[in-house]
This record gives C-alpha cells, structure tokens and sequence, in this order.
C-alpha cells in the first residue's frame, strides 16, 4: 500500500491527532518499507505480518446471508473473523442458519472464524463473574445492541490473544471495500508502531442515487455535525481553529486491543463519537486525572481516507437524527465541554427539531472501561463455555 504521510498534527496532552492521509496505490508491491518526504510505502509482507496478529470483529442483526459473507469474502485470510450476532434464535433460528452457513464457508477458504451469539449464556456468565454485569439486563443476559456486541467482540479478540482489534459491518455491499478497509488498518498500525494506536476510516464516496444518475456524496449529515462539534472542543482547547477530525463517527475502523481495553463504551451510536471524547477525555491532560501514568502514555489517532465507495444495507433515513443527536450528546455531557459549546450543541438541535427539541439533550448509556474486568476470570469463563458447545471456533 501506498500512502501519504499525515500532513498536520494536534498535540492534545499525550494525543496526537493526525490529519486525513490519503491512499495512492492500495497494492504496494513487495520490498523494503520505506518512506520519502510525503509517501509512504508499506510492502504487502509487512501488512500481512499485522493482519496475522489482528480480529475482525463483525457485528450481525439480522443481515441476509449473502451480504455476511460477502464481507467475509473481503477480509484477508491471515486476519483473525469474529462474529458476534444478534439476529433472533427463534421462532425461525436465524442464528443457526449464519452459523452453518459461516462454518460452510470456513470449510472452503480455512478461514479462522468464531461465530458467538451475544445473547449466549456462557457469555453473561463470564460478564458477571469478572465483574462486569453493568452489559447485562434485567433478565441477565447481554444486552442488545452494536456497541454491547463490539465490548463482546473486543474481549474475545483478547481471548485469542490477538494485538489488533479491526471492526467491519456485515452489511457491506462492496467485499472490495473490506479487503481496503483491513489494508488500511494493517497501514495504519504499520505506520505508528505503538502499543496505543487508532486507525479510522473516512470514505472516500457513498454512491447515491439523485434524478435518475448516480451521484457520489462525500460527507453524510452525521459524520458533518459530530465532526464539527469536535473540532470546535478540539479549537476550545488550543485556541486555534482546526479542522482535523473527519472520522468523528468512523464506523469503521481499528485499534491496538491494549487501547480498547483502556476506553469507556457509549451504547447506540454514539460509540465512535464517544471513543474520540473519552480519548481526549483520558489522554488530553485537560481534567485532573486519577492516573498519571495514564496521562504520559502516547496515543496517535490515525485517519485514512478509503478509495472504494463505500455502500451498505439502505435502512431508512429515520435514525439520522438520532443519530446526530447520539454523538452531539456525548460530547455535550463530557465534562470537557464548555459552556459556550454547550449552547451551540443545543442550537443545533432546535435548529433540526424545532419545537420537540428538548430542554437539555438525552445522556446516552455509557459502560465503563474494561480495565475494570477481572480479565483472568473472564478468560477462563470463555475457555468453558466457547470451547465446547455453544459456538464455532477455528483457529
Ligand atoms: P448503520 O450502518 O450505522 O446505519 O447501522 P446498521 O444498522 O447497519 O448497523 C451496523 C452493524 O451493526 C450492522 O452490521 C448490523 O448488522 C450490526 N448490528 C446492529 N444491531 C446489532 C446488535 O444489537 N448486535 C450486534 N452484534 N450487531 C448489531
Ligand atoms: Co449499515
């Protein structure tokens, strides 16, 4: 892969932000891994070395088999796959059909999948016992949702021993668009070889269909609003107006499973939006921190600028809204935020939900960094319960 080197740079306390970077070749070649003044060139050898140490961690609800394995299709062999679905077990047990159909699909490729069912017991079990039952519900079980289901995902990726954690939805049209998006990640932990990175996409394009022709849009509503927002608090703090974030809610993207272990998890769609507050939040140096030693650790936040367009599963443009006011909300409630921003938060909204804007915006769900978990019993609670019966595994 060939990539440019990040133009700019924000240093906020131990967190250096970079500016988007652009892909200029997405095979490389073969050869040495080197760099000149703007381009870097990572040989495909070096790439796969991370992707042998790195899950993909899928998140299923009720997707059709075909678009599943589509993205199956598009992710490299040497990556770990991790499924954590949610589709319902009954009266037609969806989950069983993705199972088969995954373990038929492994038995072609050898491809190394772990397909878990978020809701399974064995699961909750192992929550409960290490201390982390804040994920389940009244009934204790696991609660539903994309966010609960990438914590389940995260920790599993610890279970494998895995370094890197990559997430990719299973409702991707494009199996090319996958294979780049693992590239990039591959790219991204190549380039900053520390035990903190995070790599974020932004796409390139989102194909639309406007008067009959087919028209290729840059920036969704949502990404717009919460990238803004954040650039502004960014700004608040350095006193210098930026525009560095565009991957505010990059739902796709990757992280050192170290990282992922340190960062609180907002429920719904708020979880990108919330990493890059809570990452300021922890990293920044901004708020009196309970833990020094947390403060002086480096952390960079990488984006890559993808080249396939990207195009998912169409679901109705109703949850726009909610999902802007989702990611306008953490960063509202984050004590970071200042008064002024606050207001400017809420003017947003009115302007979008005139008179049923409420008062104050909505807190989101939050849960707790994993640092809390008692992760040698969690370990051992999944040794029991997904070695055996309840799921698939292939290594
Ligand atoms: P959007 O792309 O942000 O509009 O959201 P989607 O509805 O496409 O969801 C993103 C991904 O998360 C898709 O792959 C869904 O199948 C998956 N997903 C949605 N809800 C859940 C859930 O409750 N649990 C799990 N494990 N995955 C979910
Ligand atoms: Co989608």
């Amino acid at each position: 892969m060939r990539i440019e080197i990040p133009r700019e740079c924000e240093r906020i306390g131990s967190l250096q932000i970079y500016g988007l970077q652009k892909v200029y070749e997405l095979d490389g070649g073969e050869g040495p891994h080197e760099h000149d003044s703007v381009i870097e060139r990572i040989p495909s050898e070096v790439l796969y070395d991370r992707m042998r140490e790195m899950a993909i961690v899928v998140p299923v609800k009720n997707e059709r088999l075909k678009l599943i394995e589509g993205v199956l299709v598009g992710i490299p062999s040497p990556c770990q796959v991790i499924v954590v679905s949610n589709s319902p077990r009954g009266p037609v047990d969806r989950f069983n059909l993705e199972k088969e159909a995954l373990e038929n699909y492994a038995k072609f490729t050898g491809k190394k999948i772990l397909v878990v069912h978020q809701k399974d017991p064995g699961l909750a079990k192992a929550f409960v016992e290490a201390g982390y039952s804040e994920l389940l519900d009244e009934t204790g079980i696991v609660r539903s949702g994309k966010a609960e289901g990438m914590i389940v995902g995260t920790l599993l990726a610890k279970w494998l021993g895995k370094k890197y954690l990559g997430f990719v939805d299973s409702d991707n049209y494009f199996p090319g668009a996958v294979l780049e998006y693992v590239h990039e990640y591959a790219a991204g932990f190549a380039m900053n070889n520390t035990s903190n990175t995070f790599v974020r996409i932004s796409w390139h394009s989102k194909p639309k269909i406007m008067e009959s022709s087919i028209f290729f849009a840059k920036w969704g509503r949502s990404s717009v609003n919460s990238n803004m927002m954040l650039n502004r608090l960014l700004t608040h703090f350095s006193g210098f107006e930026t525009e560095i974030v565009k991957t505010g809610n990059a739902g796709e993207h990757a992280l050192t499973v170290d990282l992922a272990l340190k960062l609180e998890y907002a429920a719904g769609y708020a979880v990108e939006t919330h990493h890059f507050v809570n990452l300021l939040e922890k990293y920044g140096g901004l708020l009196a921190s309970e833990d020094d030693e947390e403060v002086s650790e480096k952390v960079t936040i990488c984006q890559i600028e993808s080249r396939n367009p990207h195009m998912h599963e169409s679901k109705g443009e109703d949850h726009v809204e909610d999902m802007i006011d989702a990611s306008l909300s953490v960063i509202y409630h984050s004590d970071l935020c200042p008064e002024l921003l606050r207001r400017e938060i809420m003017e947003n909204v009115r302007s979008r939900r005139g008179d049923e804007s409420p008062k104050e915006i909505a807190p989101v769900k939050m849960y707790p960094s994993l640092s809390k978990i008692d992760m040698d019993t969690f370990l051992s609670c999944c040794d029991e319960a997904l070695n055996f019966n309840l799921a698939s595994v292939r290594t």
